[in-house]
């Protein structure tokens, strides 16, 4: 197999910023419950772009920093819950948008997980010889699916995109991934889709009344909790670290309860997890993307430093990666 690194990331974030006291004005919450409860402050919420134009700046972003023509590049994954449209793909619309005219394209979806899962699919595929390089991008706008009269979720979302551009290479890179689902606690996470719609079912048997979140916080909390820590703990384990051996640890950026559950858990200093939920709340398959690329622009990552990234979420799945940049 070959060896796979992430040459470059990007990220894209709509203008406009909603802060806590401006949802209090919308529900009934208040800017000390969410602090308190889950650590955001800001969300940034797009009015005029769709998922595929925070997708495509990402993009253009990340393959500038690596120096590659859009014509170059030979696979393009976008992992989204929120697509423009169910087809095309957004990952189509980006490969037109930015001119990447040879690239295969897909969507997949594995919710806050999703960056991780693209990023596997992609190392599988160059490290097997079928292309060289790969952009995977996870981009949402979870504005849509969110349900702006409901407090126990609308606090906690944001639209943004992240972007890596990846290549086949000699340096070691991308040393360890690993994924896994647990579709029987699907249940606690949902979005609804199309409602059965033909002359021959008039019976509309879908439980969903809408396409909106619901969330069973606790038992998700639950769940997070449990894989961060050992998707944490077994990549220290197998390639027996210490907290020294890692630059950063970047998680998915749900809650900070979550993140300050694994560091007592694991004792690992909680500075060594990258957190900017403070600014975006969870923008689910954005959120790794962007963490990592706000942590290359503030020079927190150099070259040979090792990073550990864990995300979790709808499904319910999750995913860890560690890599070598
Ligand atoms: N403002 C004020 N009160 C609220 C709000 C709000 N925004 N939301 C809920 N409450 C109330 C509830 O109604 C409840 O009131 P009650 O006691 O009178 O019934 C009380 O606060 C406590 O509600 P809980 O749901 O028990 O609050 P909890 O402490 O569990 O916090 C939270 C809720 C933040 C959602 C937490 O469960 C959590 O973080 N869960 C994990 C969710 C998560 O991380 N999801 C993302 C991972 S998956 C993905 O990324 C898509």
């Amino acid at each position: 197999m070959n060896n796979v690194r992430i040459v470059s990331t990007g990220s894209s974030v709509p203008e406009l910023i909603i802060t806590n006291d401006m949802l209090s004005k919308l529900v009934d919450t208040s800017d000390e419950w969410i602090t308190t409860r889950t650590g955001i402050k800001n969300r940034r919420v797009s009015v005029d772009k769709d998922t595929s134009d925070l997708a495509t700046e990402a993009a253009v972003s990340c393959i500038k920093k690596a120096s590659v023509k859009a014509e170059e590049i030979e696979l393009i994954i976008v992992a989204t819950v929120t697509p423009d449209m169910f087809t095309p793909s957004t990952a189509c619309i980006v490969q037109n948008k930015i001119g990447a005219f040879k690239a295969s394209a897909f969507d997949i979806n594995a919710a806050c997980s999703g960056f991780i899962y693209g990023v596997d699919v992609a190392k599988s595929l160059l490290g097997c010889g079928r292309f060289r390089n790969a952009l995977v991008i996870g981009a949402e706008c979870l504005s849509k699916i969110t349900n702006w009269e409901d407090r126990s979720t609308c606090v906690l979302f944001g639209d943004a995109s992240g972007a890596v551009y990846m290549e086949v290479s000699d340096k070691p890179g991308i040393m360890k991934i690993s994924t896994g689902a647990e579709g029987d606690k699907g249940n606690s996470l949902l979005s609804g889709a199309l409602k059965p719609n033909n002359p021959f079912n008039r019976n509309n048997t879908s439980p969903y009344k809408d396409h909106f979140v619901k969330m069973n916080g606790q038992e998700v909390y639950r769940f997070a909790t449990r894989v961060i820590s050992e998707s944490i703990k077994d990549i220290f384990e197998e390639f027996n670290l210490t907290e020294k051996d890692i630059k950063l640890i970047i998680p998915h950026q749900a809650n900070l309860r979550i993140i300050e559950f694994a560091s007592k858990k694991l004792n690992i200093s909680i500075d060594k997890f990258y957190i900017n939920l403070q600014d975006y709340g969870n923008t689910s398959s954005a959120s790794i993307p962007l963490a990592l690329n706000e942590a290359f622009e503030k020079g927190m990552i150099s070259e040979g430093d090792k990073v550990i990234a864990v995300g979790f979420g709808g499904g319910l799945t999750y995913g860890s990666l560690l890599i070598q940049f």
